[in-house]
C-alpha cells in the first residue's frame, strides 16, 4: 500500500511516499529553520505562510523523486495534531484536497505516534510491544507501545519538554535556534563537574519528569556570570546541562523497563539525537541485555516518512477521517486516533 504523507506541525514542511509502513520511497523536507533563526524561535504566522508556499511544489517533487504518479497513491496520511494550529491546518487542508481529488482514504496521524513510528522505518523487524522514550521539542514522555495504535503514557514531564530547555539555554548562550544540536556539540570535551546543576526531586508518579528547575538554574547561572562580568566556560556548562538532562531521563527509562518487563527500548523525537543521551542509553541497555532502537538523526527530527509509517498502521486499524477532519493544537494520543 502506497501512502502519500504530509507533515507541517511546526517549522518543517515535509512530504513522503511510504510503502506498507516500512519502505520509504522518498522523504522531502523544506526546512524553515534558517528563516525563524533571526527571531530566535518559530514565528507561527510565518510558519503557516511558508508551509503554503512550499507544500504543492514539495508534493510534486516527492512524486517525481519516487518515480510514481498520482494514480499510484493508495491513501493520504497527515499530521493533524498536536502543533501550531495554523501550520497544521495547511497540511490538513492539502491532504483533504488530495484525498478528495484522488478519491482515496484520508488518514489522520498524531505527531507523537509518528515520531514513535520512525523506529519501524529504521528497524524493519521491530514490532510492538516495546517501551518508547519520546523526547522532542514539545514532549517528553515514556510510552508503553502495546500495539501499533494502542499506547499508554507511563510518565511525562510535569512542566517543560527537554527540547524546550535545550533551546532556551542554547539561546542564552547565543547559539543559533534551535539550540539543542549546537549545545550538544559545544558540550564535547566539557567537564560537567565545573558547574553542578540541581537535581529536581518529584513526589507522586516516579516515572514523571521535570526540566523547568534545571532550565532556570542554568539560565540564572548564565545571568549571574554575565552580571559579574565573569567568563562562562561554555563547554563545561553545556556538558553539565546535558548530563543533568540525561540523569533525569535515564533512571526513569530503566525503571519503566523494569515495570513493564520489556526487553526492547525505542527512542523518538529530535532530542533523541543528543549524543549524551544516546551514549547513556547504549551503556544501560547493553548492561541489561535490552535491545535499543535509536533511529538515525534524520528520522529523529520532524519528517513525513514517520507519518507515512504510522499512517499505514492507523489505516489497518480503521482509523480514517472524512472531509470534516480538523487540526488540533493539543491532543492526547493514547485512545483512538480522533
Ligand atoms: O522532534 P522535533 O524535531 O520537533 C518537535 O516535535 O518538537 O524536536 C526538536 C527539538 C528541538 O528542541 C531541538 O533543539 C532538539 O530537538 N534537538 C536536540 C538535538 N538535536 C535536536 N536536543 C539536544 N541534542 C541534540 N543533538
Ligand atoms: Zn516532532
Amino acid at each position: 500500500m502506497l501512502i502519500l504523507s504530509i507533515e507541517s506541525s511546526c517549522d518543517e514542511t515535509a512530504v513522503a511516499l511510504v510503502r506498507d509502513g516500512r519502505q520509504v520511497l522518498c522523504d522531502c523536507i523544506a526546512s524553515q529553520v534558517a528563516l525563524h533563526r533571526i527571531y530566535g524561535g518559530v514565528v507561527p504566522e510565518i510558519a503557516s505562510r511558508k508551509h503554503i508556499e512550499a507544500i504543492y511544489g514539495l508534493a510534486d517533487q516527492a512524486l517525481e523523486k519516487a518515480g510514481v504518479s498520482r494514480r499510484d497513491i493508495d491513501a493520504i496520511a497527515v499530521t493533524y495534531a498536536p502543533g501550531l494550529i495554523g501550520a497544521l491546518l495547511v497540511g490538513v487542508n492539502f491532504a483533504k484536497a488530495a484525498a478528495l481529488a484522488l478519491d482515496k482514504p484520508l488518514i489522520p496521524v498524531h505527531h507523537i505516534r509518528g515520531h514513535i513510528a520512525a523506529n519501524y522505518i529504521a528497524y524493519p523487524d521491530l514490532k510492538p510491544p516495546f517501551l518508547c522514550l519520546v523526547v522532542s521539542g514539545g514532549h517528553t514522555m515514556l510510552v508503553d507501545v502495546r500495539d501499533y495504535t494502542d499506547m499508554q503514557v507511563l510518565g511525562s514531564t510535569r512542566d517543560d519538554a527537554a527540547g524546550e530547555c535545550f533551546d532556551k539555554v542554547g539561546r542564552m548562550l547565543n547559539m543559533p535556534y534551535p539550540g539543542g544540536a549546537a549545545l550538544d556539540k559545544a558540550a564535547q570535551g566539557g567537564d560537567p563537574s565545573v558547574y553542578p546543576l540541581p537535581h529536581t526531586k518529584l513526589s507522586g508518579n516516579p516515572l514523571d519528569m521535570s526540566f523547568s528547575g534545571l532550565k532556570t538554574a542554568a539560565v540564572n547561572l548564565i545571568h549571574n556570570k554575565q552580571q559579574k562580568g565573569e567568563e562562562i566556560q561554555v563547554p563545561d556548562l553545556c556538558a553539565s546541562f546535558c548530563t543533568a538532562v540525561t540523569e533525569m531521563l535515564i533512571p526513569r527509562t530503566m525503571m519503566a523497563l523494569d515495570q513493564t518487563g520489556y526487553k526492547t527500548l525505542a527512542v523518538a523525537g529530535g532530542v533523541a539525537a543528543n549524543s549524551h543521551i544516546r551514549a547513556a542509553l547504549t551503556e544501560q541497555c547493553e548492561k541489561r541485555g535490552v535491545r535499543l532502537c535509536m533511529p538515525p538523526l534524520s528520522l529523529c527530527g520532524d519528517n513525513a516518512a514517520m507519518i507515512g509509517a504510522q499512517g499505514y498502521y492507523e489505516y489497518l486499524a480503521g482509523n480514517l477521517a472524512d472531509q470534516t477532519l480538523n487540526a488540533y493544537a493539543t491532543k492526547t494520543f493514547e485512545g483512538e486516533a480522533l
